[in-house]
């Protein structure tokens, strides 16, 4: 297999130690052990690969990109920095979109999860970027709706080249978050996922969402009156922007 890493990474805080392992039970596990503020935990494969909402990540030797970064000192704002950071990171290879609250998506499919999670003053951001998937090579309950850049593009990058570009454009993120630039980095966020006017269900209410609130949860427009769904939380989504003439 290529290595994961052949050239120094020119960061300030992504990539202060990187550990790569050959398998895993989860690069998020291993990072909120790992003790440094941008310590990378990258994995060849992860046994309990874990996603939102408690779901399993499928994350196969050799196909993909599972990796972790833990901070210890302090960073706000991390949910909505760390997708513009991967959808940047990864436009020299295929373009994709953001789907709220952090999913990124190449023609309606996934191509990239996120996963943040806090414990105890650590912050631990766990992405996972499907390279080099046929569809084949994903579970039939996925073959719906997962894609990989390959399968987007017809062209499998190296994933050492993905990982440094990712690294260094989520450093760029993190250095803004800590420089306070949190709310134009959140403002950017809600722009990019172009939700307002989409229709969706919620708690078995139809609705429309009317805006993204300051902490990144939704406002529906119901007919039962105004709705918030905080960030992340499950809800349905309905065909695009019907609803707007
Ligand atoms: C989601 O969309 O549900 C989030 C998926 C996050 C998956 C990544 S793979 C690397 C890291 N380690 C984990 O166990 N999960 C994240």
């Amino acid at each position: 297999m290529e290595p994961l890493f052949s050239r120094p990474l020119h960061t300030r805080v992504v990539g202060s130690r990187i550990l790569v392992f050959e398998s895993v039970d989860s690069t998020s596990s291993r990072a909120f052990n790992s003790g440094r503020d941008g310590t990378v935990v990258v994995a060849e494969h992860q046994t309990e690969g874990r996603g939102r909402h408690g779901r399993a990540w499928h994350s196969p030797p050799g196909l993909g990109l599972w990796f972790s970064v833990a901070f210890t000192g302090g960073v706000d704002g991390l949910e909505f920095a760390a997708p513009l950071a991967v959808r940047d990171g990864l436009r020299p290879f295929c373009a994709l979109t953001l789907k709220w609250p952090n999913d990124l998506l190449a023609e309606s499919r996934k191509i990239c999860g996120i996963l943040v999670e806090r414990r105890a003053g650590t912050t631990v951001v766990g992405i996972g970027i499907n390279v080099r998937h046929r569809p084949e090579d994903f579970p039939p309950e996925l073959r719906a709706t997962a894609a990989s850049i390959l399968m987007a593009t017809g062209r499998a990058p190296e994933r050492g080249d993905v990982l440094e570009r990712v690294l260094t454009t989520l450093d760029d993120r993190v250095c803004a978050l800590r420089a306070g630039l949190g709310e134009v980095v959140r403002r950017e966020w809600a722009a990019a996922c172009d939700v307002e006017g989409r229709r969706v269900r919620y708690r078995g209410l139809d609705g429309f969402v009317t805006a993204i609130d300051g902490l990144g949860g939704l406002v529906l427009d119901t007919p039962a009156g105004v709705r918030r769904v905080l960030f992340g939380e499950r809800l349905e989504w309905m065909e695009d922007k019907s609803c707007c003439s």
